[in-house]
């Protein structure tokens, strides 16, 4: 009996045993297809940085697309909690592209829709791989990392245009830019472009998650050191909980302290004064690029400006 039960044990003991081999032997043959026949590579990290030096870093510092020849473009991409810098990255049809992607906080993912693209977004570490766009159309960028709170949210996009419609387009974005300089606009598509994927284009900001700037920025503005707090803010990140016409906010705003003083400056003078939010300021002077500049280099954290905030008598 004894004997009997044992034997029957080892029969299913080397049953086991090779059903787990043969599944260990077929994971590895479908990692060698898809390296030998379906084109997968291993992203690989090319240098290291901190989340912190970003802001001065020769790639990171103005990120975005560099043409480096015919046909041949760099772009240099950042994820942070919840968007892509920049937004959207425009190329033309053909373009072989260099990527190099780090992130400002946490893990984040960077997966092109329809591509062999799926890259994780490591703080601390700058990761390079290539991809030559060979259709035109739009091409999702989805973070596929959790990540925090409106990680569902955290969407950006490659846009492939013809040669002709690439021409054109960088003759507008001139064209563009100059007119919303010309018109003091600039304010509005800075914080289209930065601002608006968490307090939304309305300045509403998203119930529960990110907190409204209509209505609430004056009366940060208008507290007794509120101005300079603002200024702390953008260059500095702010986190922790706050209450903004009695409901409670926990998340995180990361530091814009890559963007220029000019931009800074108008990103705040315009949030401060649309919406409506202009009829309810006291004592309003407008932001200077002159004034981000002065707070630059400090070693202020997001921490610190919660601590300020609070200071400030703010919920
Ligand atoms: Cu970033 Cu999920």
């Amino acid at each position: 009996m004894e004997h009997n039960q044992h034997e029957v044990i080892a029969k299913w003991e080397r049953r086991w045993l090779s059903a787990s081999g043969l599944m260990s032997l077929s994971f590895v043959i479908f990692i060698a297809i898809s390296l030998a026949l379906e084109g997968t590579h291993i992203a690989q990290t090319t240098s290291r940085t901190t989340p912190d030096k970003l802001s001065s870093h020769a790639l990171f510092a103005n990120p975005g697309v560099t043409a480096l020849g015919p046909g041949k473009f760099q772009v240099a991409a950042m994820a942070q909690m919840f968007n892509f810098i920049p937004a959207e990255i425009r190329l033309p049809v053909g373009a072989e592209v260099d990527f190099y992607l780090t992130s400002r906080d946490v893990l984040h993912g960077f997966q092109l829709e329809n591509t062999n693209v799926n890259v994780e977004a490591i703080p601390g570490e700058i990761s390079h791989f290539k991809y030559t766009f060979d259709k035109p159309g739009e091409y999702r960028i989805s973070c596929n990392e959790y990540c925090g709170i409106s990680h569902q949210n955290m969407v950006g996009k490659v846009v492939i245009l013809s040669s002709a419609e690439f021409a054109q387009d960088a003759a507008n974005r001139q064209a563009d830019a100059l007119t919303l300089a010309q018109s003091g606009n600039a304010g509005e598509a800075v914080f289209n472009a930065n601002c608006a994927s968490c307090h939304q284009a309305t300045g509403l900001g998203l119930a529960a998650v990110f907190p409204p700037l209509v209505g609430h920025l004056p009366s940060v503005y208008n507290a007794d050191g509120g101005r300079d707090y603002l200024v702390d803010t953008v260059l500095y990140g702010m986190q922790g909980q706050i209450k903004v016409d009695g409901a409670s906010y926990n998340s995180v705003m990361p530091a814009w302290a890559q963007l220029s003083d000019d931009d800074l400056a108008a990103a705040l003078n315009y949030a401060l004064t649309a919406w409506g939010n202009d009829a309810l300021l006291s004592n309003f002077t407008e932001y200077s690029p002159e004034e981000i500049a002065a707070k630059r280099g400090q070693s202020r954290t997001a921490a610190d400006n919660y601590e300020l905030r609070q200071s400030l008598g703010l919920e």
